[in-house]
């Protein structure tokens, strides 16, 4: 159903008094884009802050005040779009093809070439070249000026991102084979394997003038490397998986990641300080992030076929904050190592106060001493449902020094094991401290 809807989202938001209107110039307010058919897997916005969509139901939508306009060319799902200029775009789909829209003229001039799912774009600085990244495992190098058509091959799996350098002379791909690349776009040769991450890569964010680039993989790990040396400058990994969504602000000042349980976590560039981490999606992942030009706002598309806008500065004053725990925000070098093993390891599934709230895991509260499987709003697996065990420093610290899948066979805790003696006790410390009954 393609009704057009600008909601908000939720009652907070409604008391605002705020109906169906246009999108805010000034982007420093909640609103919702409503009226695809399917998920919203990518955004784009246009220098003006116009916002264009690529939706699951695949259709592109270009947003503007209130009425959006639906380009349909595309025969399968739309991954990715880009503005070119405010009259012009490019998307690119399951259908392997990338479509170039004349938003004047109306005309749509398919692109083709690629051999698989096409994923995410990316307009070379000086906006004559296009990049495009290829489940096909290739990279296509487009002139948009009349020039032929490259593909630039060399990953030995899916290509997920790419972006280019400032100057236009280097691309950078992320691929499913778990490399990070740097290719000379002039010899279409791959100069640099700038990463091996090991597990594969989803997403880029480059700000060349302020020397970073940062990735995400859908192990959670989220680094921050030079765009250089690949020296790491910063690991932002939270424990969440797949990182889904990377976008950077267009000053480059913030850093805003999306991941498959839904959060956004918007980074600080010039301390990598965490300034925001909230739940974004009540069910489902983040697909795509995308700034408005100002930063005051960022847009997110997820499972619910709607665009999310939130207000980056307000965004918990406005009691957005699905998440109570606030602690992502602070600085994880000032953490005790107890705390930063939850924060890192736990926090997402856990609640350390009474009530398990919408998390994954029964809440710890009152943990020591206490009969496992034995929380009351919590199913627990039949493996730990009340089962003889009792919580103890001892039984934690065996549960996470060989891992809940052989320490209790059967329980439905994700595998992982914490290897360093210390940290365990670090962690144990903490929890006894925090999970403690207060009277
Ligand atoms: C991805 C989610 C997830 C993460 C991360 C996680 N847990 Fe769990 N945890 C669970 C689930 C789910 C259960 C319930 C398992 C069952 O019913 O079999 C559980 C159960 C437990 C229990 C037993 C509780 C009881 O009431 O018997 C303890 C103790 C525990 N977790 C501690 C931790 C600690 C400490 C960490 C961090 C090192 C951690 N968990 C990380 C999901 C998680």
């Amino acid at each position: 159903m393609r009704g057009v809807i600008l909601a908000l989202l939720t009652p907070t938001v409604l008391t605002l008094g705020l109906a169906a209107r246009p999108i805010p110039a000034a982007s420093d307010e909640y609103f919702a884009l409503s009226g695809h058919g399917g998920p919203i897997m990518g955004i784009a916005v246009s220098p003006a802050g116009r916002i264009a969509t690529a939706s699951f139901d695949n259709a592109v939508g270009l947003w503007q005040d209130e009425t959006p306009r639906w380009l349909d060319q595309h025969r399968a799902a739309v991954n990715c779009v880009l503005f070119v200029s405010e009259t012009e775009l490019i998307s690119g789909g399951d259908d392997f093809a990338l479509v170039r829209w004349d938003l004047t003229t109306g005309t749509a001039t398919q692109l083709e070439g690629h051999a698989g799912k096409v994923k995410a774009l990316a307009l070379s600085p000086d906006g004559a070249t296009l990049a495009s990244a290829s489940w096909d495992g290739s990279i296509g190098i487009w002139s948009l000026t009349g020039g032929a058509t490259q593909f630039l091959r060399g990953h030995s799996g899916a290509v997920n991102d790419v972006v280019f350098s400032d100057d236009g002379t280097r691309l950078y791909s992320a691929s499913a084979d778990g490399s990070l690349r740097v290719w000379d776009v002039a010899t279409g040769q791959e100069a640099l394997r700038l990463v091996e991450h090991g597990f594969g890569i989803n997403e880029l964010a480059l700000n060349d003038v302020a020397g970073w680039l940062a990735y995400g993989a859908v192990d959670g790990g989220t680094r921050v490397v030079d765009p250089v040396s690949g020296n790491e400058l910063a690991d932002l990994s939270l424990d969440r998986r797949p990182i889904l969504a990377l976008a950077a602000s267009n000053d480059g000042s913030l850093l805003a990641v999306g991941d498959g349980e839904g959060y956004i976590m918007v980074v600080d560039t010039a301390t990598w300080r965490v300034l925001r981490d909230f739940r974004a999606a009540a069910r489902g992942p983040v697909w795509t992030l995308a700034f408005s030009p100002d930063g005051a706002n960022i847009h997110a598309g997820g499972l619910d076929d709607t665009l999310h806008s939130w207000p980056i500065a307000t965004i918990d004053e406005h009691g957005q904050m699905q998440t109570t725990d606030r602690s992502f925000l602070a600085d994880p070098d000032a953490m005790p190592n107890g705390e930063r093993q939850f924060k890192r390891k736990c926090s997402i599934c856990h609640s350390l106060t009474p009530g398990s709230a919408r998390k994954a895991g029964p809440s710890l509260s009152g943990l020591f001493g206490r009969q496992a499987g034995t929380v009351a709003d919590y199913t627990y697996s039949p493996a730990l449902d009340k089962t003889a065990l009792i919580w103890t420093a001892e039984t934690v610290d065996a549960l996470f020094d060989i891992g809940p899948e052989h320490y209790i066979p059967g329980t439905k805790m994700p595998m992982q094991r914490i290897t360093g003696a210390q940290d365990r006790a670090d962690l144990i410390a903490y929890l006894r401290a925090q999970t403690a009954p207060k009277e």
